[in-house]
């Protein structure tokens, strides 16, 4: 019963409270953007995340989802997970972790999927990117 209500408190909490609620520039070299949906639900999260070019650190990290109260929980807590942290680690980022920190139901898991799937695509539009101005760097037109 006690977990139940800290779980409850928990969602409330990050659904009534988002962290990082917002946008970056999509353009700016060092934004990673990642954009998914749930085809389940129709439920989009966008995440992003700034990342210093020199150390990899992912500095600061945004999110907007068009979603449920839980899909909207767990783009939360994936921001707060990914601020401070490498890009290569944050990969790692299992939506188990995030749905069992917010004890989410077996019926929500796809939600806390979302955040999961938001998180990988967005290291790789910034991988992406970088791969793209390194190449045009080597070879000036
Ligand atoms: Fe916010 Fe854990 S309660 S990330
Ligand atoms: Fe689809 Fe939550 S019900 S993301």
């Amino acid at each position: 019963i006690n977990q139940l209500r800290f779980y409850h408190e928990r969602v409330v909490d990050h659904y009534n409270n988002p962290r990082n609620v917002g946008s970056f520039d999509k353009s700016d070299p060092n934004v990673g953007t990642g954009l998914v949906g749930a085809p389940a639900c129709g439920d989009v999260m966008k995440l992003q995340i700034k990342v210093d070019d020199k150390t990899g650190q992912i500095v600061d990290a945004c999110f907007k989802t068009f979603g449920c109260g839980s899909a909207i929980a767990s783009s939360s807590v994936a921001t707060e997970w990914v601020k401070g942290r490498q890009m290569e680690d944050v990969v790692s980022i299992k939506n188990t972790e995030i749905a069992k920190h917010l004890s989410l139901p077996p019926v929500k898991l796809h939600c806390s999927m979302l955040a999961e799937d938001a998180i990988k695509a967005a290291v790789k539009d910034y991988e992406a990117k970088r791969a793209k101005s390194s190449t045009a760097e080597a070879s000036p037109a």
